[in-house]
């Protein structure tokens, strides 16, 4: 069994995702000690914004270009990795109303026709399948169902609906928000998760 660990957040060991997306780590650990972790620092070392020069060495077309190809191994790397995996933790940081573009570069290289999803006569089917994935979310304000700010959620709902679309359709929200609020409401924010990843079954 293998477990792929993301995390994205630009605030090294302040960050309220990658503390959570660790604890959830250690929790399923804890529950499957056989799990074998692979970790990414999406952050730290991320990938090249997918360009046109991606997609024609996807065709075929030679570019000798060392930047690019190491990047594009790196974005294989991130292929065989989520292809191996039975369980991904993403640690998922609200910015700008969505995700980090660390994060969106390794969806532009995972979310591949073909290989994640595949076209059929009657739509998408994602190809993804027996996987079960948990976002660490984090955010400043409030955005949960019935809040005034729920419409402006395009940072859960990209990811569940992303891994959806790629066929992983069991994913458990771990969030912690309105940590911007104040230190106690990030207290409490913080404690909430805590208490949500002591709760996870196996
Ligand atoms: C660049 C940046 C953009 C942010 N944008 C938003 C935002 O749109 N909405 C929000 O509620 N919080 C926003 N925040 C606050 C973060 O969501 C909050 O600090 C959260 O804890 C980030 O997760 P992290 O601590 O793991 O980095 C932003 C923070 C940063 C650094």
């Amino acid at each position: 069994m293998q477990l792929l660990h993301l995390d994205s957040s630009l605030l090294g060991t302040h960050s309220v995702s990658r503390n959570l997306s660790s604890d959830i780590v250690a929790r399923l650990v804890k529950l499957q000690p056989e799990l074998r972790v692979i970790y990414r620092d999406l952050a730290d070392d991320p990938a090249l914004h997918l360009s046109g020069a991606h997609l024609a060495a996807w065709q075929g077309i030679d570019n000798k270009d060392k930047v690019l190809i190491d990047d594009l191994f790196k974005g294989t790397a991130y292929m065989d990795e989520l292809l191996g995996a039975d369980i991904v933790v993403i640690g998922a940081p609200m910015y700008n109303l969505s995700i980090p573009t660390p994060l969106k570069a390794w969806i532009d290289r995972i979310a591949v026709a073909g290989k994640t999803f595949h076209y059929t006569a009657t739509g998408p089917e994602g190809l993804l399948k027996n996987k079960r994935a948990f976002i660490a979310s984090a955010r400043g304000g409030v955005y949960s169902a019935g809040s005034p700010a729920a419409a402006l959620e395009h940072h859960e709902s990209y990811l569940i609906g992303l891994l959806s679309f790629l066929g992983i359709t069991d994913t458990t929200v771990v969030r912690a928000e309105g940590v911007a609020f104040s230190p106690e409401a990030k207290e409490e924010a913080v404690t909430q998760a805590r208490r949500a990843i002591a709760a996870i079954t196996a």
